[in-house]
C-alpha cells in the first residue's frame, strides 16, 4: 500500500523520503501484515514527543523501547553524534583502538556497582547477553573448572534473540520456533504470582522462598557443573515483574555458596530507570557482570556493554602479555558514533540528575497508575522506579487481544505510546517526564481502557 507524502513543514520532510511501499521491509517481532494495513509511522522525535508523518503528537510513555531515557533528540546528544562522524567515523578496536571506548569504558566503570570496573563493547542487548555467557564459559575454564557449562535462566525471562540469550529465555514463543537452542540450561521459576501479589505498591511481599529453586537445580545438576545464572532484576518484556523483596540477595548469597557467577541483564533497568544508575545499586546486590545496551546511548546509535567485575576479569590476564585474553569481539564493538552518543548521554544523565528521577517522582507514578484499580478487566498493576504494567484480564479463546487493543486505541485516538506484552500494558516514560505528563498517561490509559470492551 502507498502511504501518505509528510505535511509541508515537517522537519523530517528533507531528510526522508516517503516510501511507495511497505512491503520489502519485513518488520522484526511484527505481524506485518496487520500494521501494513493501518501503519503506524514515527517521522520526528523531541523531548517527550513523536510526531508521526501526518503530523499527529504522541505522548511517549515507553521511551521509545525503554531506550531513550533522556528524552528524544537531546541537542547535547545529537550534536555530539554529528561532531563524531565528521572527525572519526570509524576505528577497528581489534589489535587498534581510538581514546573514545577507552574514556567509556572508565566512565561507565566510574558508575557501576563497586568492584565492576572492566567493559566489553557490543552492539546491542542481545549480543551483551551473548558475550556475557562466553566471559562466563571462558572465565570458569581459565581457573581449571572447565566443566562449568551449564546456564540457569528463569520462566518468562527475555534475554534478547541470540541463541545464547533465547536459550536461557523462558518466553515460549521466543523459543518454540527454533529448535532445541542450548544444551545444558535449566531455569528458576518465574517470581510473578497475583494471586498472591495482586497490586501490590513496589516489590511484593511474597515470594522469597522462590530464590530457593536455585538450591534445587544445584542439588539436581551439582553445582560443579553451574557456569552462571542469569535474571532480569525485574523483567521487562514479560510485562514488569518484580522480584519479591530480599530475592535478589538470596540468590546472590547461593551463587557465592556455590562458586557460581551471578549475571544481572539491566538492559532495561540500567541507566536511572529505577532511581540509580543500575538496578543492582538500587537493591543493593553486586552481580559480577552486568549486561546493558539501550539507554547507554539514548537509544541514538545502537550500542550495548557487558560490565565485568574485577575478579572475573583477573582470570583472563594471568597469560603471557602477548596472548589475546579473549577470543571474542564485534567490528563495531567501541564504535566511535556509538561511544560519542554514549559519553553525551552520561554527560546529560548527570547534569540533569535523571537517574534521581525514578525515586522523586517515584510516589506520583505509584499513586497515578495504581488509580486505574477496579477499571473493567484490571487484573493486577505493577510498579517499581519508572516502571509499571497494567495487566488485563485475557478476552476468552483471544489472548493478547484486549491489550493489544488497549496499545491501538491508545495510539490512534489517545495520542499516547505504550506496550503491549500479551495482555500486559508495559509503561517506561523517558526520565525527563514531567508529573502532569504522568497524569496525561493514566487519564488516556483509564478512557481507553473503559472503552476497550
Ligand atoms: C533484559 C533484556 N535483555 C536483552 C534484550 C535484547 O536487547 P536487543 O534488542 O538490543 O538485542 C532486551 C530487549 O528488550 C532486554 O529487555
Amino acid at each position: 500500500m502507498s502511504i501518505e507524502p509528510y505535511p509541508p513543514g515537517d522537519p523530517a520532510d528533507a531528510s526522508q523520503q516517503a516510501p511507495s511501499s511497505l512491503d520489502a521491509f519485513w518488520m522484526p517481532f511484527t505481524a506485518n501484515r496487520q500494521f501494513k494495513s493501518q501503519p503506524r509511522l514515527l517521522a520526528s522525535a523531541s523531548g517527550m514527543h513523536y510526531r508521526t508523518v501526518d503530523g499527529r503528537e504522541i505522548l511517549d510513555g515507553t521511551a521509545g523501547l525503554w531506550c531513550c531515557n533522556a528524552g528524544h533528540s537531546h541537542p547535547r546528544i545529537v550534536e555530539a553524534v554529528r561532531t563524531q562522524v565528521g572527525t572519526l567515523d570509524f576505528a577497528p578496536t581489534f589489535q587498534m583502538g581510538s581514546p573514545l571506548p577507552f574514556v567509556l569504558a572508565e566512565r561507565l566503570a566510574g558508575i557501576a556497582p563497586a568492584g565492576l570496573d572492566h567493559v566489553f563493547f557490543t552492539n546491542s542487548g542481545s549480543e551483551s547477553v551473548d558475550s556475557a555467557m562466553k566471559i562466563a564459559l571462558a572465565y570458569h575454564r581459565l581457573r581449571g573448572e572447565g566443566q562449568r557449562t551449564r546456564f540457569i535462566g528463569r520462566e518468562k525471562a527475555y534475554h534478547g534473540v541470540g541463541f545464547g540469550g533465547m536459550s536461557i529465555g523462558g518466553l515460549p514463543n521466543n523459543r518454540k520456533w527454533f529448535g532445541p537452542l542450548l544444551p545444558g540450561t535449566d531455569y528458576l521459576r518465574h517470581t510473578l504470582d497475583i494471586e498472591r501479589n495482586a497490586f501490590s505498591r513496589g516489590l511484593p511481599a511474597h515470594g522469597l522462598q522462590l530464590a530457593e529453586d536455585l538450591e534445587r537445580l544445584i542439588a539436581l545438576h551439582d553445582a560443579s557443573t553451574i557456569a552462571a545464572v542469569f535474571v532480569e532484576p525485574i523483567s521487562g518484556s514479560a510485562g514488569v515483574v518484580l522480584p519479591p523483596a530480599g530475592y535478589l540477595a538470596r540468590l546472590r548469597e547461593i551463587c557465592d555458596r556455590h562458586g557460581i557467577l551471578l549475571v544481572f541483564d539491566e538492559v532495561i533497568t540500567g541507566f536511572g530507570r529505577v532511581g540509580k544508575a543500575f538496578a543492582a545499586q538500587r537493591f543493593g546486590v553486586t552481580p559480577d557482570l552486568i549486561t546493558t545496551a539501550k539507554g547507554l546511548t539514548n537509544g541514538t546509535v545502537p550500542m550495548g556493554a557487558v560490565l565485568v567485575a574485577h575478579s572475573v576479569h583477573e582470570a583472563f590476564v594471568q597469560g603471557p602479555p602477548a596472548a589475546i585474553d579473549f577470543f571474542h569481539g564485534y567490528t563495531y564493538s567501541g564504535h566511535p558514533l556509538a561511544c560519542a552518543a554514549a559519553l553525551a548521554t552520561l554527560d546529560v544523565y548527570a547534569e540533569e540528575d535523571l537517574f534521581e528521577r525514578a525515586i522523586l517522582l517515584g510516589d506520583h507514578w505509584q499513586d497515578a497508575i495504581h488509580a486505574l484499580r477496579g477499571l473493567p478487566h484490571v487484573v493486577d498493576i505493577r510498579n517499581f522506579g519508572l516502571m509499571g504494567a497494567i495487566e488485563l484480564e485475557p478476552r476468552p479463546g483471544a489472548a493478547g487481544a484486549r491489550g493489544y487493543e488497549v496499545f491501538e486505541r491508545c495510539f490512534h485516538e489517545g495520542g499516547l505510546l505504550v506496550r503491549a506484552t500479551g495482555d500486559v500494558i508495559a509503561l517506561s516514560p523517558p526520565l525527563i517526564v514531567e508529573r502532569a505528563q504522568i497524569d496525561r498517561i493514566f487519564e488516556i490509559l483509564e478512557r481507553t481502557i473503559r472503552a476497550t470492551a
